[in-house]
């Protein structure tokens, strides 16, 4: 492990260096994006968490599946894939107070004992689960007594980016987002997130407190936030955080059908992995696989390569707990794609092409978009 905690030291003083850590520093998205410094050979481009938050490798790490939804876990790959991501910088890793109801984020204070600094750390709380499904909570009482219970598993004293999970039309967003921001004031979360939000939900509460970073669902098979949410972020200086930005694997070419996936994989309820859409979603798949081939990468760094390709404020997470996939993933940050080439990922997927909603009909409900 000390080479791992050695690249990361080396990274930090990199970017303390820079005078690039601190928090403080109020910019346009411009001048952000005219700010970022050239990138080491051997190191991965970087880009800012928000007009003035940190610098972090291009492409994050989305940590949900170490603890449940894909199926059980193996400790020691988590392990590898953790090891392997905090290797390439100070990375932005996502976490959730729901996933594996509050052991994710346990997982990873864990890891992150006596190396707090290497990663910059994202969770979210909203989600509330019961016995039998889960409700949304984001009044101020709830807001502060998730962020308590956060920073204990995660054995911090600040969260770097704090996000509302889901969005409650039964409270004004007004009333959440100043909960939030007492927690920046008492120093336990340094930058405020909205994950699902609608445009007019994200403007209402960026005038309230400025809002770091948006994280949606955005991939190939999901385009809708290019509308609108894509050049909202850009416009208010918020990173845009694509989530499943593979598709929840589909676009990585090694998934099953829901037939064939255990009773722990929740995509064995997802619309597109359903009997008859699976296959024709497969079928586009198979034709991207060959593209990828044509550019000797793997089919899940060409489609992030696309995804980053849409403005200098995207910072996907794609999950994984395999180290060569993490690899992969990364590769995409490197990737330079022409014009032609983009227009033709786009044709195949052009926007709508999935065979299937992103989530059921109750999951859709929870969502603004
Ligand atoms: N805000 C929200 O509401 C929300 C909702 C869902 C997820 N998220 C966050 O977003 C993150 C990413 O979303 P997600 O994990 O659901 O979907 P995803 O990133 O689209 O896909 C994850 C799946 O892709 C596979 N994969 C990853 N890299 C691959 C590669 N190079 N080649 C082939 N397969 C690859 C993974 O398997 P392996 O492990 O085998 O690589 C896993 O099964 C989550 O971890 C979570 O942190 C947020």
């Amino acid at each position: 492990m000390k080479h791992v905690a050695d690249a990361g030291r080396r990274r930090l003083l990199q970017l303390s260096a820079l005078g690039l850590l601190s928090q403080g520093l109020a910019l346009s998205p411009a001048q952000a994006a005219a700010a970022l410094p050239a990138t080491p050979a051997g190191t991965s481009p970087l880009r800012r968490l928000g007009a003035s938050g940190p610098l972090v490798p291009a492409v994050g790490l989305g940590c949900m599946g170490m603890s449940e939804f894909y199926g059980a876990p193996d400790a020691r790959a988590v392990q590898r894939t953790l090891d392997a991501a905090l290797e390439r910088g100070v990375m932005l890793l996502d976490s959730a107070d729901m996933y594996g109801s509050g052991a994710n984020e346990q997982l990873l204070g864990q890891y992150l004992r006596g190396r707090r600094s290497h990663a910059v750390v994202a969770t979210k709380f909203g989600i509330v689960r019961e016995q039998k499904g889960w409700h949304v909570n984001n009044t101020p009482a709830y807001v502060k007594a998730a962020c308590e219970a956060s920073l204990r598993r995660l054995g911090t004293d600040c969260i770097d980016v704090y996000y509302a999970h889901r969005i409650d039309p039964q409270h004004p967003v007004e009333d959440m987002i100043g909960a939030m921001a007492d927690l920046v004031r008492a120093g336990k979360v340094r930058a405020i997130g909205l994950s699902e939000a609608a445009p007019a939900t994200i403007r209402r509460a960026h005038a309230v407190h400025p809002i770091a970073a948006v994280e949606t669902e955005y991939s190939l098979f999901s385009r809708e936030p290019e509308r609108e949410l894509i050049p909202l972020c850009a416009e208010i200086g918020a990173a845009f955080v694509p989530y499943a930005p593979l598709s929840r694997g589909m676009l990585g070419g090694q998934v099953a059908p829901a037939n064939a996936l255990g009773a722990d994989d929740f995509r064995k309820n997802l619309p597109r992995f359903q009997p008859g859409n699976f296959q024709r979603n497969q079928a586009i798949v198979a034709e991207f696989a060959e593209m990828a081939q044509r550019r000797q990468c793997s089919s899940a760094t060409l489609a992030l390569a696309w995804l980053l390709g849409k403005g200098q404020h995207l910072i996907p997470i794609p999950g994984t707990r395999n180290a060569a996939h993490l690899a992969e993933n990364m590769a995409a940050a490197t990737l330079q794609l022409s014009g032609e080439e983009r227009a033709a990922i786009e044709r195949l997927f052009p926007v709508g092409v999935a065979h299937g909603k992103r989530y059921t009909d109750k999951e859709l409900k929870t969502v603004e978009l």
